[in-house]
């Protein structure tokens, strides 16, 4: 088998996906659309957007592809799949079609599917402007913090904890008013989940799967987890709290029935599940489904596979999963993600960045998730500017040697989160 493969997406997580499947036998050719100077170094990069299905499929047809990761979400959930699949019915495609990706597409469909598969989750009800005093009447039953999701793709912004009732009341008439768009023109009420937050991954063909490594992801863009979400500041795989229990209750009460789920409601998926879940005094509860890898922790997760993950894409998008075993580094990997000061509000772009090599000669491996090729080198060119991963025997020593690695990159008002992995050292 030698195949000619395409990933879809700009970020780190694309880069890391990319770069994984740059190191399989079965790799013929690999090109990235658009990808980014990172994926430059060792793949062929195709200039489109993400969202230009026609793009896409020129390039699928020009460069004879045979299988296709889909990166991103949006297009998932625009069709892309289907788009693809109607056009090149012999094209391996990793990534859920239409109706799949609404697990991610849709709050209300997520919720619906796990509590027809008696999937553990916070009770919920979905709202519209039409029914706002009944949403109001439900806030009252529930114990503050109130939490409000809204219901359609609001690239990762779309959920709103409150603990003030009054406060609550007034941004869901917000959301209603179109504070996300049409994201928002309903709202999920859901019951609050206290607990540590972990992210799984599977990788099915709709019948079997794989369990990728698990990570944890740092939301916030402060120490501590303080200050304002982000798309997220760092990732470590493995979680020291998803012991061997936790994650067998994780595979038999949440992965399994997840996969049946699709399998009873006929929904053909091959391709990622994310799944993120809360860990409750050693339970776990989904909080959400989205139908990709995550970002920031892909990037930890990739360096952990030592299997050839083209063999198990290749054998998912076929729909035989079923013999394939994926095999998983002991070693831990921590990313530490570098940012545009400012960001995730406002900052500067096309600033040179100097010291990645430094970075790589110190053993780890850098990402690019928001950066352009410049006449002599790359420049900043997004919020999220670098992933640097670093992999070692455990989690501190993987954490010491990605700082160390990290303090060589250098362009201006770079910031990253000095603390990563230090809330998990209690766990260890
Ligand atoms: P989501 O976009 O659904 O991942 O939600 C964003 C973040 O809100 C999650 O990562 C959690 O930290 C938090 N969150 C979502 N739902 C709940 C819940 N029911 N209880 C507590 N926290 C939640
Ligand atoms: N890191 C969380 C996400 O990708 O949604």
């Amino acid at each position: 088998m030698s195949l000619k493969v395409l990933v879809v997406g700009s970020g780190g997580r694309e880069n890391a996906i990319a770069w994984k499947i740059s190191q399989s036998k079965y790799l013929d050719k690999l090109y990235c659309l658009p990808g980014n100077p990172g994926t430059a170094s060792f793949a062929t990069n195709i200039a489109a957007g993400v969202g230009d299905f026609e793009a896409i499929a020129s390039a699928v047809a020009e460069s004879g592809i045979d299988l296709v990761v889909v990166g991103p979400e949006n297009p998932l959930v625009d069709g892309l799949t289907d788009f693809l699949k109607g056009r090149f019915p012999q094209l391996l495609v990793v990534g859920p079609g239409k109706t799949g990706a609404q697990l991610e597409g849709s709050k209300e469909f997520a919720k619906d599917f796990m509590s027809r598969h008696g999937i553990p989750t916070a009770a919920y009800k979905p709202f519209t402007k039409e029914t706002l005093a009944e949403a109001k009447a439900f806030m009252k039953t529930l114990q503050p913090p109130y939490v409000l999701k809204a219901d359609g793709l609001a690239a990762g912004k779309g959920v709103v904890i409150l603990d003030d009732y009054v406060a609550a009341c007034a941004e869901l008439e917000e959301m209603f008013s179109g504070k996300f768009g049409a994201a928002s023109s309903k709202v999920v009420i859901e019951q609050f989940l206290s607990g540590i937050e972990v992210s799984v991954f599977v990788l099915t063909d709709g019948k079997d799967y794989l369990i990728l490594p698990e990570a944890k992801d740092y939301k916030r863009i402060g120490d501590g987890d303080t200050g304002l979400n982000t798309g997220g500041m760092g990732a470590v795989s493995p979680v020291p709290f998803a012991d061997k229990v936790f994650m067998d209750k994780v595979e038999e009460r949440i992965v399994k029935p997840t996969i049946a789920g699709l399998a009873a409601d006929n929904i053909d998926y091959k391709g990622f599940i994310f799944i993120g879940l809360m860990n409750c005094c050693g339970d776990p509860y989904v909080i959400e489904y989205n139908v990709r890898m995550g970002d920031p922790e892909t990037e930890s997760v990739m360096t952990r596979i030592s299997s050839d993950l083209l063999l198990h894409l290749e054998a998912a998008a076929r729909g035989e999963l079923k013999n394939q075993k994926i095999e998983i580094s002991p070693e831990a990997a921590v990313t530490v993600v570098i940012v545009s000061g400012g960001y995730p509000g406002s900052y500067g772009k096309g600033y040179p960045i100097t010291g990645i090599d430094k970075a790589e000669a110190d053993g780890a491996t850098v990402f690019h998730m928001g950066t352009k090729a410049a006449d002599d080198g790359v420049v900043t060119s997004g919020g999220r500017v670098l992933a640097v991963v670093a992999n070692a025997p455990d989690i501190v020593q993987a954490g010491r040697k990605a700082y160390s690695a990290a303090a060589n990159i250098d362009f201006k008002d770079a910031y990253h989160r000095s603390d990563i992995t230090r809330d998990l050292l209690k766990y260890l």
